[in-house]
């Protein structure tokens, strides 16, 4: 049987931390670190061999772009992260840049893997990527608003001393400041939550200003999206059918067309299967439109 590969290009907080988690859950057969400092990959495939002892588990080394030819999966976290008081935005022409050359060495070898996309501003590399490479839309994936949704629900179980996995709720539109939260569609068991205006008002602040105030803290963040990461990667390689927040091209959605947009998809080993038709309120809509209008304004900014 073959034996299924991912590769994660950009070993640094987000991309070591995401290796790290595929490594203990026990993913896939063979793990490949890449990243332009190789010594660092080195450093971080012979941290994670000395645990093997401990964990067993895949077949990990550090890399070169000609590891990606056999891979299932291939995530990319490469690239500038924000400083403290810069947005996911203001890493955009730097990133843009880097993953250029990125995805040029990956198509030499490979262009059959699925492409997930954790680095920022995510939603606007995912399509770049998509709109360079002209890969089938449902194998270029962002992490989109996953992750912020996690934090929706954590932060939502917090306030009701409810189980996070047994809340239902969700984040979309672009992961960053024009992201919105579809109350009208938040339950548990079916029923509607049972929160103020001014505790959902705090929820969704808190949700969105996470980042913020965790660089301001610590610097970086990694783990609840280490975590995000291997949830797609886990609904790819088990061909789950499971519904999660990833970005993808949308088109004729709730009146948006041409660009990526974090929304429920349904995930499964062909990458976005579906995006899943939700029927949303006029004004979640509206605020929808805005975040997929700010996105398509920055693409135009910087296209040739
Ligand atoms: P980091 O600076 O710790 O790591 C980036 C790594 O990319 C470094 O190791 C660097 O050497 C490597 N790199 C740079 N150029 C490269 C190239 N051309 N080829 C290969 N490797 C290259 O940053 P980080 O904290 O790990 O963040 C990485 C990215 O992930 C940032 O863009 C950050 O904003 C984003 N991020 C996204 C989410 C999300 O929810 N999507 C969450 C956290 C961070
Ligand atoms: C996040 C990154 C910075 O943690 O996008 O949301």
């Amino acid at each position: 049987m073959k034996k299924t590969r991912v590769v994660v290009i950009g070993t640094g907080a987000v991309g070591s931390t995401t290796a790290y988690t595929l490594l203990l859950r026990n993913r896939m057969d063979e793990l490949v670190l890449i990243d332009a400092n190789h010594n660092k990959a080195v450093g971080d495939a012979l941290d994670m061999n000395h645990g093997m002892p401990f964990t067993g588990g895949a077949k990990l080394w550090a890399g070169t772009y000609e590891d990606c030819r056999e891979a299932d999966i291939i995530i990319i976290t490469a690239g500038a992260a924000q400083r403290d008081g810069e947005t996911r935005v203001d890493l955009l022409k730097r990133n843009v840049s880097i993953f250029d050359s990125i995805i040029e060495e990956v198509s030499k070898v490979n262009t059959q893997a699925i492409l997930l996309i954790a680095s920022n501003p995510v939603d606007i590399m995912s399509y770049f990527t998509w709109r360079k490479l002209q890969w089938p839309i449902n194998r270029i994936i962002g992490s989109g608003t996953l992750l912020d949704s996690a934090r929706f629900r954590y932060l939502i179980g917090e306030k009701l001393d409810i189980d996070p996995r047994s809340v239902h709720a969700h984040i979309v539109g672009e992961h960053g400041d024009s992201e919105l939260p579809l109350w009208s569609l938040a339950n548990v068991a079916g029923a509607q939550l049972q929160l103020s205006d001014e505790d959902k008002e705090d929820i969704f602040t808190n949700t969105r200003d996470a980042a913020y105030q965790i660089i301001d803290a610590k610097g970086a963040t990694y783990y609840a999206i280490a975590l995000a990461l291997d949830r797609i990667c886990t609904a790819i390689l088990r061909d789950e059918g499971a519904v999660l927040n990833v970005s993808t091209l949308l088109q004729d959605y709730h009146g948006i067309s041409d660009v990526y947009l974090g929304v429920p998809c349904i995930v499964d080993r062909q990458g976005v299967r579906e995006v899943m038709n939700i029927t949303i309120t006029d004004s979640e809509k509206e605020l929808l439109q805005c975040s997929a209008n700010k996105l398509k304004g920055l693409i135009e900014s910087i296209s040739p």
